[in-house]
């Protein structure tokens, strides 16, 4: 049984990877603060897990910890190397993520996003754990002219919290570099996740007001807003509102562990993969879509545009399809219909 350590397990993508692994009988350490999330999703994920995995007991250890206190880092290695032997990869979910709020706490964003993951790289490589997986984002993009964005792209941030991502992909390069034998790297440029487990036990349960779309949408359609800002339809597209490549959660969570066993299984490397479906769909259609499938209403009006968005954000996924042989499997209307069910069980999250 492989030993993974899952920074921000209890996070949206997190549990939700963290899910995928126990089913895959991984053993899995999560070490979270539960400042951006709560630890009633890994309960979840362990009553999902515990249903499914009939034939063994499901393995989840928990370390409350925070990334910018080396000494909880420390204990949490110390205590993993002591009584369980060595780790096999770290998974990187532990950050902050929202793009609005770094605009106006950008220091807040610098330390928990860069500075965080300095401390866990440095614990890391006192215990030789030398695999890890590191969750990047496609914010990190600069304008592009054509629409689908391939991982040579130009890199053009235009916000702290697409700086702090593309700073850690530097940082990362510098550390593979430093020592080209022994690391084995992968920062995955995530799209739009969006979505929830099947089940509805799981799903993005945003803690304060939500800034993405999605759990927009599904407040409105339960009742809990009015209506639905649209951000502008004045944009060149189809219907003059944006295009974003949504993928859902779960294929996220399933390609990290493919990457992960590939990091295992392989020389050291550093990969730097866009993680989306290469599909793209407006604001427009998003809602369309959500209310055919869900049979409800999401009334909207059009606002002007929000500073900072872009026009369209769609991800040329052919180097993890060529490189993983893995793609995302999930449809639009799966991610309507699963994120649905997840809101409707759980009106005020977790
Ligand atoms: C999607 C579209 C908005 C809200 C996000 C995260 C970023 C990154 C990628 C991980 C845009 C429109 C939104 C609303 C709207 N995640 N919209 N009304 O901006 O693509 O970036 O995902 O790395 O951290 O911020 O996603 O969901 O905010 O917006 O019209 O009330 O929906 O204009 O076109 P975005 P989003």
């Amino acid at each position: 049984m492989k030993n993974i350590l899952v920074i921000g397990g209890a996070g949206f993508i997190g549990s939700h990877t963290c899910l995928a692994l126990l089913e895959k009988d991984y053993k899995v350490f999560v070490f979270d603060s539960f400042v951006n999330s709560s630890s009633n999703s890994l309960k979840r994920v362990l009553e999902i897990s515990e249903l499914k995995n009939k034939k063994t007991e499901p393995f989840l250890k928990i370390y409350r910890g925070d990334l910018l206190n080396k000494k909880q880092l420390e204990n949490t290695f110390k205590d993993i190397y002591e009584n369980y032997e060595f780790l096999d990869g770290v998974i990187h979910f532990g950050g902050l993520k929202s793009v609005a709020e770094s605009i106006y706490s950008p220091i807040e964003y610098w330390k928990t996003n860069v500075l965080g993951t300095i401390n866990l790289l440095e614990t890391m490589s006192k215990y030789e754990s030398k695999h890890l997986v590191f969750s990047s984002s496609a914010t990190i993009y600069g304008s592009s002219k054509n629409s689908f964005l391939k991982e040579d792209s130009e890199l053009n941030p235009i916000n702290p919290y697409g700086n702090t991502k593309l700073t850690v992909e530097k940082f990362l390069g510098d550390i593979f570099k430093s020592a080209r034998k022994e690391w084995h790297l992968a920062s995955l440029r995530y799209f739009n996740p969006i979505g929830a487990h099947y089940s509805g036990l799981i799903g993005e349960c945003p803690i304060g007001k939500p800034n993405n779309i999605f759990p927009l949408i599904t407040n409105t359609a339960l009742g809990l807003q009015k209506e639905l800002k649209v951000f502008g339809n004045d944009w060149p597209t189809k219907d003059g509102t944006p295009i974003r490549d949504y993928i859902h959660v779960m294929d996220l969570a399933n390609i990290h562990i493919r990457v992960l066993e590939h990091l295992i299984s392989n020389k050291p490397n550093y990969l730097k993969l866009n993680v989306g479906t290469g599909k793209g769909t407006s604001v427009l259609e998003l809602i369309k879509i959500f209310e055919r499938v869900n049979k409800v209403r999401v009334p909207y009006v059009y606002a002007k545009r929000r500073p900072g968005d872009k026009c369209s954000i769609v991800a040329d996924n052919s180097l993890l399809i060529s490189k993983l042989k893995i793609s995302p499997k999930s449809s639009i209307e799966d991610m309507c219909r699963d994120g649905w069910k997840w809101k409707n069980l759980n009106p005020n999250g977790y």
